[in-house]
């Protein structure tokens, strides 16, 4: 979810649905806006996408120089009107980022004391709290800071009051909250992009902080009560609003992008003249690694798992990776000689972020691959690198990835040079092999009309398979998520050596397969699994090269053939079709590509 706070000048909602669009990748399935209309709390809140917020407001509009406003991803109760935030209880409005763990026991005591609750949120909990507390006699501050102290689970708040003109109350533990400042107003929002048309004089609230924001100052308290410092930053993001320029959707505007942010990206980490890896500061020595941890969610835990394949190939550096809410639990004995390695789009998804803190607790050095500089992740870590991807907007995730894969192959040459895996002349070929990835990706993206055309085809579908060996394993993996993200079609990717061990059973004329497949040393073995798929009827797609087309004699075969590439950067460029296939498949049945339903674009619950 997203959430602005103003305490302005004039009126302030239009500013905050203003922020809200740029908070928008948070979640989608409601909004709300409420402020302090003539020292009554007042509110529209809307099911549905912004736009329906907005001519809600057009139709009533709201007056009022502070407010606050919401953009859900729903947890607690489904995306209706009732359930959207602002909540009320009595003098009190609250929106909420997060989940509150212990609602379901805070919500019969307050029942019991006869408080009614008219939504299936956690959040309202948090109102009730407050509101006893302030028929109880405390101040607002007081009551505000009461209540914080009874919940327990991840949450960013933001609070108003009836009759207080002059006073947001915000709170974080767990998912981000900044507070902007202005000359004679103050703002909140869940990331600094959400402010920078209002200024980019930020400070970041840590885990625990409570503030009080008024138009003149605003005053920071642990949990105790204590004041506490917080520095001021300049927000590097500028407030240009991102726009889809020719392009249908944002997401074929990011796939188009794609050869010109991955060459961005590795020219940051790669000496194309010279031919060399450039140095990188790290917490740790490649050379003495014994094990690297890497975890992630969605995309980004793809990126990693074709990582492995990179560091344990060339620099011959062993790589656990896990799936972020499954490594936070996993209470996994980490070796005195690794170190973590976190890989995240935004840099707030929550489980990443906790893997991070475990791996924090227990010594190891940490490193975060994040598209979002600011990002709590990235604060957090002891070294960054960065994708230099720009913002993505598309809730599908496509050149974050591609990106991630560049830093994260660059990374791993780096670690064989370092660990004496790689001599300088092969360190010379493999950066050049890398530098050619922006323009084999160009090659890859004239393969439009044709994938257009496949597209239609799988639009008619219930099921997909997709099939790869090696780093086409997981990019099989990203294909099939891709396709049921967007298309909603259901797709399963599985190693093509797998397939006879249980997912053939669901092979018949109906099911598409898609075969990701280079002409590489283990070709010949993949074209095995496709003549298991053919003779049951299968219907195959084989993205390939010339040498790959060539070699697979198979019937009722479609073909998507890429330029040749160098085994290193097949994954980076393999993905582009398998984009584009999903994207195309989507268009086709008329889903909403870039905000696909129940999904958003950064998940701070776990
Ligand atoms: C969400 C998004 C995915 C993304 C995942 C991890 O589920 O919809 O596209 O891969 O979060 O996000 P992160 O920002 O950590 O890369």
């Amino acid at each position: 979810c997203g959430i602005v706070g103003i305490v302005g000048r004039g009126d302030v909602a239009p500013l905050i649905v203003d922020a809200l669009k740029r908070l928008e990748y948070r979640g989608y399935d409601s909004a709300g806006v409420a402020t302090l209309d003539g020292g009554q709390l007042d509110r529209r809140r809307a099911q549905g996408k912004l736009v329906n917020l907005e001519r809600k407001l057009k139709e009533e509009p709201l007056g009022g120089r502070i407010g606050i406003g919401h953009t859900r991803w729903a947890t607690h109760g489904v995306p209706n009107e009732t359930n959207a935030h602002p909540h009320f209880s009595h003098d009190v409005a609250i929106v909420h980022n997060g989940i509150i763990e212990n609602f379901a026991e805070l919500r019969t005591e307050l029942m019991a004391d006869g408080y009614e609750f008219s939504s299936q949120t956690d959040t309202e909990v948090v109102a009730h709290l407050v509101a006893r507390e302030r028929k109880n006699g405390a101040e607002p501050v007081a009551a505000a800071h009461n209540a914080l102290k009874r919940l327990q689970g991840a949450f960013a708040i933001a609070l108003m009051f009836r009759g207080e003109d002059d006073l947001l109350v915000a709170a974080r533990n767990g998912p981000p909250l900044a507070v902007g400042h202005g000359e004679g107003e103050m703002y909140l929002g869940s990331d600094a992009v959400a402010l920078s048309p209002f200024t980019d004089v930020i400070t970041y609230l840590e885990d625990g902080d409570w503030a009080t924001v008024r138009r003149d100052r605003v005053e920071i308290f642990d949990i105790e009560g204590r004041p506490v410092e917080r520095s001021r930053t300049k927000a590097r993001s500028t407030s240009f609003m991102v726009d889809k320029g020719n392009h249908r959707h944002f997401m074929e505007k990011e796939i188009h992008e794609q050869p010109e942010v991955i060459g961005h990206t590795l020219a940051h980490y790669l000496d194309f003249v010279g031919g060399k890896t450039k140095d990188i500061a790290l917490p740790f020595d490649f050379a003495k690694l014994d094990r690297l941890y890497i975890s992630a969610c969605g995309t980004a835990y793809l990126a990693g798992s074709i990582a492995k394949y990179w560091f344990e190939r060339y620099a011959r550096l062993a790589v656990d990776i896990d799936i972020a809410s499954e490594f936070r639990y996993r209470e996994m004995p980490l070796s005195p000689n690794s170190a973590a390695l976190f890989i995240s789009q935004s840099g707030e998804t929550a489980d990443t972020l906790a893997s991070l803190r475990y791996c924090r607790s227990a010594g190891v050095p940490i490193a975060a691959v994040v598209n979002v500089q600011e990002s709590t992740i990235a604060r957090e870590s002891d070294a960054i690198f960065p994708t230099l991807a720009g913002p993505e907007i598309g809730v599908a995730s496509t050149k974050a990835f591609t990106c991630q894969l560049s830093v994260l192959a660059s990374l791993a040459i780096r670690a064989a040079v370092e660990r004496g895996f790689v001599s300088p002349e092969r360190e010379r070929e493999l950066v050049r092999e890398l530098s050619e990835t922006p323009r084999f990706a160009s090659a890859a993206l004239k393969l439009d009309r044709q994938i257009e055309k496949l597209a239609r085809e799988l639009a008619q579908v219930k099921h997909v398979l997709y099939l790869g060996r090696d780093t086409s394993f997981p990019l099989a993996m990203e294909g099939a998520l891709k396709l049921k993200e967007i298309s909603y079609i259901h797709a399963e990717g599985y190693a093509a050596g797998e397939l006879k061990h249980g997912p053939i059973a669901l092979i018949d004329e109906s099911m598409p397969v898609i075969v990701i497949a280079p002409h590489d040393r283990i070709f010949d073995k993949t074209v095995s699994n496709m003549q298991e798929v053919a003779a049951r009827g299968g219907k195959i797609i084989l993205i390939t090269d010339t040498e790959g087309a060539r070699r697979a004699t198979i019937d009722a075969l479609e073909t998507i053939i890429l330029p040749t590439v160098p085994e290193l950067i097949a994954p980076i460029v393999y993905a582009v079709p398998i984009q584009m296939l999903a994207y195309f498949t989507a268009v086709f049945m008329g889903t909403d590509v870039d905000q696909p339903r129940n999904l958003a674009k950064s998940v701070t619950v776990e």
